[in-house]
């Protein structure tokens, strides 16, 4: 079966993203447009809430964001647990994103890439595996335990 991958942008990213969600379906993927649908203005979080709730909740295991600069979708991606998005504006950093951080969100800024570097950047992302080794405790260290959290701050006051 097919991997369902969800692909969201707001208005910036809108033409962009087009032009990704065709290269994924080219490549076999399912995918599922959450919008923005056209370039009327939207606001970036709309689109970011439910597809990192998808990938924090394991119903998918990544997904594609785009905006302007990357910026607001990644800060609201990363919000969710399990969520590692990754602003990517060349195909090596989209490959270090992959190696080093496992990032399951690919985050393009729309305004400052061109469609042919988008593309190299996206397939270079789909392609590419999480090295683990050294890299897979500074990962898990990434996740904040809360309640431990709360723990040692009682235990202080
Ligand atoms: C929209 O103008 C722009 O602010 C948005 O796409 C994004 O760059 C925000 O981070």
């Amino acid at each position: 079966m097919a991997e369902r991958i969800p692909i969201a942008s707001d208005h910036a990213g809108f033409e962009l993203k087009e032009r990704l969600r065709t290269a994924l379906m080219a490549a076999g993927f399912d995918v599922d447009d959450i919008g923005t649908h056209g370039t009327a203005s939207t606001d970036y979080p709309d689109y970011a809430h439910p597809l990192a709730q998808q990938v924090s909740d394991g119903r998918v295991q990544r997904g594609v964001l785009l905006c302007g600069t990357g910026l607001g979708m990644s800060y609201t991606a990363n919000r969710y647990p399990g969520v590692r998005a990754a602003v990517a504006w060349t195909p090596d950093v989209a490959e270090l994103a992959r190696k080093h951080n496992d990032a399951n969100v690919l985050v393009l800024p729309a305004r400052f890439v061109s469609d042919e570097d988008a593309l190299a950047i996206l397939h270079r992302w789909l392609d590419t595996a999480f090295e683990g080794g050294r890299h897979e405790g500074r990962v898990a260290k990434i996740e904040r335990d809360e309640q431990a959290d709360d723990a040692s701050a009682g235990a202080e006051g």
